[in-house]
């Protein structure tokens, strides 16, 4: 599902590198080696101008970012990384995979190369390196190479316990498509012509190794693919009403997220397989996001509200809310993640949407600003945890109307303004009274969850509403000011601890 079809290619575009440190907070003291859970971001380099690998090493410490993904092992960035205090998963590349799966000797080689350098062997340097991971997507991207996969993964993992360095786990990153049936969770299933071939054996390597299971898994793909049976609130971790949480039918278990009954699926497609050791392998997500600009007929959902929806709400649920998932609660099965992605790859071909998965442009303007106050970091002060409640672009007038009617009603929201001869009053429209009426009911239940629900008729956005009509009740300066300061902050405080 999720597949980001990077392509297997060989056009050497991909380079990610990075993390999100959150060392600041209290629960996430030291991300890189503890046994926290972490958000990290992924650096791709199809990017024009990228910046020079010390600029980028500046940038990620002005970010507080500590975890990286990087799609190869480019030395002149990982030199960088050393002094940034950022430790990267670093990539062997597709179209690398023949010829390290063919010859151990390649794979030792490409050891003493990549990663010797740069993994703490001389104490002077500090360990750069948190994994490798071999190749990505490969059954999707690269099928013709998976039978060189496992063997590739063993001799860099042979060559690397070689050198004592056995602590490096080694893995690849699978496309969320390999599980079928994944909703509900419960009924998911590795696809049968990779399971006993492929999955099964990388899994029980994995165990014996100590290394994860990688996965690149897209709640945003799962939405897009599921003609309206996942609700987006669902994707993008707001919470449902109780009744309209999905609740998986075999185990009655709920869940208030895509991302959750994902991860819970994996975890039945490897009990499935009957691996005894799979059980214990945790699972790393590799890459996870959300685009913030696409094509308006094809891709909308794909809006900076959304991005930044998801992007903030998942910072918030790895490092703060009850760890694990529905099936498997508890911090020992939290999964850490990798948000795709730091910069907008602007040259990357496809469809529109393929260019924006940034947080920020290749110059280092944050493309939108994430909502995170509280979890530990991102943002700067004044920005942070603002949401509002608007009609919902496609509630029907009627509802809408109804459920105004509702809010300034029983609901007992502040409607002053909006009756007529008041500030609010214009434009006399009923979406727009109707989100002046569902932001102060909102803003009333102190932001609580369901409570910009409307039967549907409510949406709740983190850009101030744009048309503004005129200053809602809990705004402390007019429109205009407001709706610059988004663009305002410079690039540091985004990302700056409080
Ligand atoms: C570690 O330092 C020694 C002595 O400075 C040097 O010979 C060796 O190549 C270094 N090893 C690595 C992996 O950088
Ligand atoms: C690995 O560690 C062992 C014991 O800790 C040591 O004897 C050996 O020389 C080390 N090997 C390398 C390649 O550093
Ligand atoms: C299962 O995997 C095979 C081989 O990669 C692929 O051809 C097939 O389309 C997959 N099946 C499904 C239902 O995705
Ligand atoms: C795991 O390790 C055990 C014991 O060393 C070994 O017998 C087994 O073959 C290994 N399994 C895999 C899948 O590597
Ligand atoms: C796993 O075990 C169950 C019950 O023993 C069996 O029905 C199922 O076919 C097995 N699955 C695989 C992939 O071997
Ligand atoms: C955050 O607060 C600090 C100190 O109060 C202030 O100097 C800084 O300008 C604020 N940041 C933003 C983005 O307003």
């Amino acid at each position: 599902m999720g597949s980001r079809s990077r392509g297997g290619s060989g056009s050497g575009l991909l380079i990610p590198f990075l993390l999100l440190s959150l060392h600041c907070s209290p629960v996430l003291v030291s991300a890189a080696g503890s046994g926290e859970p972490y958000v990290g971001v992924t650096i791709g380099t199809a990017v024009t101008n990228l910046l020079s690998p010390s600029d980028l090493a500046d940038f990620l410490r002005a970010q507080h970012i500590t975890r990286v993904r990087l799609y190869d092992a480019d030395p002149r960035l990982l030199s960088a990384l050393a002094s940034s205090g950022a430790r990267a998963i670093v990539g062997v590349p597709n179209d690398e995979l023949l010829a390290l799966g063919s010859s151990p000797a390649t794979a030792t080689a490409w050891v003493a190369r990549r990663v010797l350098p740069f993994a703490g062997v001389n104490s002077s340097t500090p360990n750069v390196i948190s994994a490798i991971a071999v190749g990505d997507e490969v059954p999707t991207a690269l099928p013709s190479a998976l039978p060189v996969l496992l063997p590739a993964i063993r001799s860099l993992a042979a060559a690397l316990a070689a050198a004592n360095l056995s602590s490096i786990p080694v893995s690849t990153p699978l496309p969320f498509s390999v599980v079928l049936d994944p909703f509900p969770p419960s009924q998911a299933f590795f696809n049968q012509s990779l399971a006993k071939s492929f999955i099964a054996p990388l899994l029980g390597h994995l165990a014996n190794t100590s290394a994860p299971l990688m996965l690149n898994l897209y709640p945003y793909y799962s939405l897009m693919q599921s003609g309206g049976v996942i609700p987006l609130d669902n994707a993008l971790f707001r919470p449902l009403p109780p009744s309209q949480e999905m609740v998986d039918p075999n185990t009655l278990l709920h869940y208030t997220n895509v991302f959750d009954a994902m991860l819970d699926a994996v975890r039945v497609a490897v009990r499935n397989l009957n691996v005894t050791a799979g059980g214990g392998v945790p699972i790393l997500v590799t890459e996870t996001g959300w685009p913030s600009y696409g094509d308006r007929r094809a891709e909308p959902y794909a809006t900076r509200d959304n991005a930044d929806a998801y992007n903030s709400n998942l910072i918030k649920h790895v490092l703060e809310d009850k760890p694990g998932t529905p099936m498997a609660p508890g911090a020992a099965a939290q999964s850490s993640a990798y948000i795709y992605e730091l910069f907008n790859e602007d040259l990357r071909p496809g469809p529109v949407s393929e260019a924006n998965w940034g947080l920020f442009y290749g110059n280092g303007t944050p493309v939108y600003l994430l909502h995170v106050s509280g979890a530990g970091g991102f943002l700067g002060n004044d920005t942070t945890d603002r949401s509002f409640c608007v009609a919902a672009d496609d509630a029907d007038e009627k509802a809408v109307q109804a459920a105004m009617d509702w809010a300034c009603g029983p609901g007992r929201a502040d409607c002053t303004a909006i009756q007529p001869g008041q500030g609010c009053y214009l434009p006399n429209d009923v979406r727009s009274h109707a989100s002046y009426a569902f932001d102060a009911y909102y803003q009333s239940q102190g932001r609580a969850a369901g409570s910009c629900y409307f039967q549907g008729a409510g949406m709740v956005t983190t850009t101030d509403p744009s048309e503004c009509p005129c200053p809602l009740i809990h705004f402390h300066s007019p429109c205009s000011t407001l709706n610059s300061l988004a663009f305002r902050s410079s690039p540091s405080v985004m990302i700056e601890l409080l």
